[in-house]
């Protein structure tokens, strides 16, 4: 079959077409045949290899243990391994899988969801990642609750542009953060009010939230509580950046030390896809309260140049690759 590979670490160009052998699904396991996959940066972290803690986390030292990328994936059902009992031949899923940039990937029943009726494939396959991130992020993380005040700095990316729509549909007031060229983007999802990170400071001070969500930026942990109500909640999703062995994730740490000495709840967020996720997602996407933003569809061989748009910030909501 057609896959992108990687034999070694390092920029989007050392992801090449190849032709590999067909996956089989192990125990509790589906083989789907892709028709989309999603890109996020997870998908850039696994090809550089960086920041270097993810190789020691079993992603391959010197070299990467999978060579298929490619995390979200919407397809069909092809065939299914042993012990799988809610899915069979020819259902249409989406949700996670190691190496969706392939013709065919295997997945785990339990990161597998029915497509949405109303998306198509591509749609759908922008949503697992980032959706069910931001699904934890607000929902069980940030225990958001209708009436809230929250800030969704990083809104006009894959994360963010399904924070602020289902924020939206929890019922909080929603103030986005992000670059100008992407206001419009941000106020189109539902945001109440949009904010210009180069002209404005959002963790001034001037606005208390009850939930600050931390997707991009990188902003010191002192700022960010400076933006949280007396009781408020901080929940640092991610940031790009950072040393090269441990990355943003340093702020994860310190606020986990932190937030036992102050009134503040300060979690650093660890999401992944999950089956139950996916089916309440569907839900809100079937509702039309959430909408993938989908920037570009790319063929499979264009992987590297839409690995390269994402990490130049080019980027509005998710790329797409079609298989
Ligand atoms: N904790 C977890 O389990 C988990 C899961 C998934 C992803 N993540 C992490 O979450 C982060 C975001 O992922 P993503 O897929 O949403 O990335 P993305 O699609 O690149 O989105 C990030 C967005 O933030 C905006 N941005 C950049 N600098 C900013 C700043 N200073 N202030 C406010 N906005 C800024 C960018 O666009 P503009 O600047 O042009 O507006 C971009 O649209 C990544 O670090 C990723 O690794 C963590």
């Amino acid at each position: 079959m057609k896959a992108i590979v990687h034999d070694v670490y390092g920029p989007p160009e050392v992801l090449r077409p190849a032709e590999i052998p067909q996956p089989v699904p192990g125990r509790g396991e589906v083989l789907v045949r892709v028709r989309a996959a999603g890109v996020d940066q997870g998908v850039w972290h696994l090809t550089a290899g960086r920041p270097y803690l993810i190789r020691a986390a079993g992603f391959g030292l010197r070299a990467p243990a999978n060579r298929v990328r490619g995390i979200d994936v919407a397809g069909r059902v092809a065939a299914v391994g042993p012990d799988v009992t809610r899915l069979r031949a020819g259902d249409e899923v989406y949700g996670g899988c190691g190496g969706s940039f392939a013709e065919y990937a295997c997945a785990k029943e339990d990161q597998l969801a029915p497509k949405p009726r109303t998306l198509g494939f591509e749609e759908a396959a922008a949503v697992p990642v980032s959706a069910c991130t931001a699904l934890k992020a607000l929902r069980d993380v940030g225990r958001l609750t209708a009436g809230q005040h929250v800030l969704v700095l990083g809104a006009s990316g894959g994360v963010g542009t399904f924070a602020v729509q289902l924020a939206k549909a929890l019922g909080a007031r929603v103030t986005g953060v992000c670059s100008p060229g992407k206001a419009d983007l941000v106020r189109s999802i539902g945001a109440d009010e949009v904010l210009d990170y180069t002209t404005q400071d959002p963790t001034d001070g001037s606005v208390r939230y009850d939930l600050v969500l931390d997707i991009a930026g990188n902003r010191p942990l002192s700022r960010l509580r400076r933006a949280l109500t007396a009781r408020g909640t901080l929940v640092i999703v991610g940031g790009e950046g950072g040393g090269s062995w441990i990355g943003g994730n340093d702020r994860q740490l310190r606020a986990l030390m932190l937030s036992p000495f102050t009134g503040q709840r300060l979690r650093p967020l660890a999401a992944g896809v999950r089956h139950e996720d996916l089916l309440a997602l569907t839900r809100f996407i079937e509702a039309g309260r959430v909408t993938p933003v989908v920037d570009r569809v790319h063929p499979l061989a264009e992987v590297p140049e839409a690995v390269r748009r994402l990490r130049a910030g080019e980027v509005r909501g998710k790329a797409v690759i079609a298989v």
